[in-house]
């Protein structure tokens, strides 16, 4: 008996059957102003929209039908994403009227779920072997199992403490310090049995860690941790996003490397240090600087002895003469004046204006379309 659970342990699992759920209803409120126009699911990571890595993703394990819990903005991520068949994966799309949480949403989704499915929060980008996390949960024969990554912090996080067995004990949301027994947080991905779904109330504000695995787990249902240590890293705070950017440049073009996307103008004297991904149709003038780990946006203009360095600038953006910037996220179409600067951690939204000989100092947010007038200081 005892060889027949290891060959199924240990034996490939075929996801392909399986449907995942996606969750990107949520506020995304900590990535303003860069979501002010742009839903998170589709903020372009190296150029590409956030789903496309997920979706991607996903299709690597074998998994292409794809249910997207949506909220708010619903025309404008299916009139982007479609049916999914540009990216080989099938979409269905489950529209919430308001916000439901995490578990009101699936809920939400229960007419397209009959089986054992995966829930990802549409926020994380991750390595995390799914057929693995599958194997263990049948093994377990558990009703819900949840991935577990481990933080430096936890306090900030929604902590996970299992016993010896990897079965999940409690739920502490933001412990403070004294109260931190495990550096295990839930990494917002779960595969659950559909009898879950009879559970949670209809139609119901409901978020799975506080609403429902704890009277689970008070009746005694099998949930279960699964502890891993692939690359994890959530989005939905500036700092992780400035920093998946950062981690998948050197992933993908190397240390060094510059990659083009299509043609694009490089003055002789201009100077670019990978990593970097230069969009199609840019514009590199003389004597100007792009220090990786840096994204330039397609048709942006970086001009004569400008420095973008460790920024991402999203598509049609004009860095003037002179200007400087410095580990910053700048959206869509925005006009940076000549010998401006903008420091580390500064966001900037869709169209803004920054006047000729600005100073715009660390971690500033410039909401979209506002313009400074030259020679401004913002601190
Ligand atoms: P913040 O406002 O910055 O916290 O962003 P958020 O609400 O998008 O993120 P949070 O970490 O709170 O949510 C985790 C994931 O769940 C994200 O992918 C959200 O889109 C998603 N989510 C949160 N609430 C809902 C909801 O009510 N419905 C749906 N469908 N998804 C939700």
């Amino acid at each position: 008996m005892a060889g027949k659970v290891d060959a199924f342990v240990w034996g490939r699992v075929d996801l392909g059957a399986m449907k995942a759920v996606i969750l990107v209803g949520g506020e995304a409120t900590r990535l303003r102003p860069l979501t002010c126009n742009t839903p998170k699911i589709m903020v372009p990571v190296l150029n590409r929209s956030f789903f496309e890595h997920l979706g991607g993703y996903l299709k690597k394990h074998n998994i292409v039908d794809i249910v997207l819990a949506v909220g708010k903005s619903p025309e404008q991520i299916q009139d982007y994403l479609g049916d999914g068949s540009k990216l080989g994966v099938r979409l269905t799309y489950s529209i919430e009227n308001r916000p439901l949480g995490t578990a009101g949403a699936v809920k939400n989704a229960e007419r397209f779920l009959d089986d054992s499915f995966i829930v990802l929060n549409g926020d994380i980008f991750t390595d995390i072997d799914l057929s693995r996390m599958m194997r263990l949960h049948h093994k377990n024969k558990a009703t819900a199992s949840l991935a577990m990554t481990p933080v430096e912090d936890p306090t900030m996080y929604g902590v996970v403490e299992t016993d010896s067995e990897g079965r999940v004990k409690r739920f502490i949301e933001k412990p403070s310090r004294e109260m931190v027994t495990t550096n295990m947080i839930n990494a917002g991905i779960y595969i659950l049995e559909p009898d879950i779904l009879s559970c949670i109330a209809p139609d119901t504000f409901s978020m799975f860690e506080r609403d429902v695995f704890p009277p689970l787990l008070e009746k005694g249902q099998a949930i279960y941790g699964y502890p891993f240590r692939d690359y994890w890293i959530d989005i939905g705070a500036p700092d992780k996003y400035l920093k998946l950017h950062h981690d998948l440049l050197r992933r993908y073009v190397g240390n060094k490397g510059i990659k083009f996307e299509g043609e694009s103008f490089v003055h002789p004297s201009a100077h670019i240090e990978g990593p970097a991904i230069i969009g199609e149709g840019c514009f590199v003038d003389r004597n100007s600087i792009v220090r990786g780990p840096a994204v330039l946006g397609t048709r942006c203009r970086v001009e004569e002895g400008a420095v973008v360095e460790g920024a991402v600038l999203w598509q049609d953006c004009q860095i003037s003469k002179g200007a400087k910037l410095r580990n910053c996220l700048v959206a869509c179409r925005c006009r940076i004046g000549e010998e401006s600067e903008i420091s580390d951690g500064c966001i900037l939204g869709d169209d803004v204006r920054i006047g000729k000989g600005s100073k715009v100092s660390k971690g500033i947010k410039i909401w979209p379309s506002e313009t400074v007038e030259p020679g401004t200081i913002l601190s």
